[in-house]
């Protein structure tokens, strides 16, 4: 195995995960100069550089060792480790909770769908041939994969297939090009990847620093901070009425001999019927804030 000193994250260059990936690690506090040709970025507050490129082309990044770490599609790793005859090179570290999306069948509007059956005998044009050809089998259906890199959404038209199998997100680019959507193959959202074996060298302490960061990131991004005050004879009830928290702190206030302020860190939203539960309670001065960085 190589060894860098410099720990390189490959990141998608354009398209649904590259702002959100960017922002990700922005979060975590990466600071990046972008160089001239914008493919390599390099990391000016820790030793972690980026390198720009195309989504697909991050398995092959990282089961080479040229990258350390991915923020991909699980779409995409599973499709090249079944072109691996299903032995993945990669581990998951974390699920990243962005691009959101599904591989699945889309067929022209006008040609009503009745199941998989009907695709026996038909050309299927996808830029995953492997994810296809494993549900194909599953199904038990013989039809023809017909592989392209890219605009898999106009073969229809252009009549070079007669159904696609692509991935959805809003659902803009199938409704764009008169087809519909149809069965789901597989379900995948951002993850950050990584060769199945961690690296040894100081990139190795560089990864679990960033890895906290990221737990600190995504956690909070779930997170409120509750703060109010409660009657002191009120305490247990509304402690029972807070949102996805567990053990709030509660401390005196200075004067007010019947009263207490609590604060709590909640686990996802605090709803205005949370709110108001919990004023029905007695609770007053109540105040939901974002939480911005949080270290366990
Ligand atoms: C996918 C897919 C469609 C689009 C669907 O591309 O190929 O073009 O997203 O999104 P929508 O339902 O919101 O319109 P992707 O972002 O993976 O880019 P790539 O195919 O160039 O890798
Ligand atoms: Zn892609």
């Amino acid at each position: 195995m190589s060894t860098r000193e410099r720990l390189r994250i490959a990141v998608q260059k354009s398209g649904r995960l590259a702002e959100p990936s960017r922002d990700l690690l922005a979060r975590c506090g990466l600071k990046f100069r972008q160089s001239r040709d914008k493919l390599f970025c390099f990391g000016e507050s820790l030793a972690v550089d980026l390198l720009l490129v195309r989504d697909d082309d991050i398995p092959g990044l990282l089961a080479s060792g040229v990258c350390d770490l991915g923020v991909v599609g699980r779409n995409v790793l599973t499709e090249d480790a079944l072109g691996r005859d299903g032995a993945t090179p990669f581990r998951t570290w974390r699920t990243l909770g962005f691009g959101g999306c599904r591989l699945s069948i889309a067929l022209p509007q006008d040609v009503p769908w009745t199941g998989p059956r009907q695709l026996a005998g038909q050309r299927i044009a996808t830029s995953y041939p492997h994810l296809l050809g494993d549900w194909l089998r599953r199904e038990g259906v013989a039809a023809t994969v017909v592989t392209l890199s890219g605009s898999v959404e106009i073969a229809p038209r252009l009549g070079t297939a007669d159904a696609i199998c692509d991935l959805v997100s809003s659902g803009a680019t199938l409704a764009a090009n008169q087809l519909q959507e149809t069965a789901v193959l597989f379900e995948s959202e951002a993850v950050l990847a990584g060769a199945a074996t961690a690296p040894v060298d100081e990139r190795g302490d560089l990864l679990q620093l960033l890895l906290r960061r990221l737990d600190g990131v995504l956690t909070v991004r779930e997170s409120r901070l509750l703060m109010l005050q409660a009657p002191r004879s009120a305490l247990s009830i509304i402690a029972n009425l807070l949102p996805g928290c567990a053990s709030p702190t509660v401390t005196s206030i200075e004067g007010s001999p019947d009263y207490v302020a609590l604060h709590a860190v909640c686990n996802g939203n605090v709803s205005w019927q949370d709110l108001e539960a919990m004023r029905l309670a007695g609770a007053r001065s109540m105040l939901v804030l974002p939480v911005e960085k949080l270290l366990a």
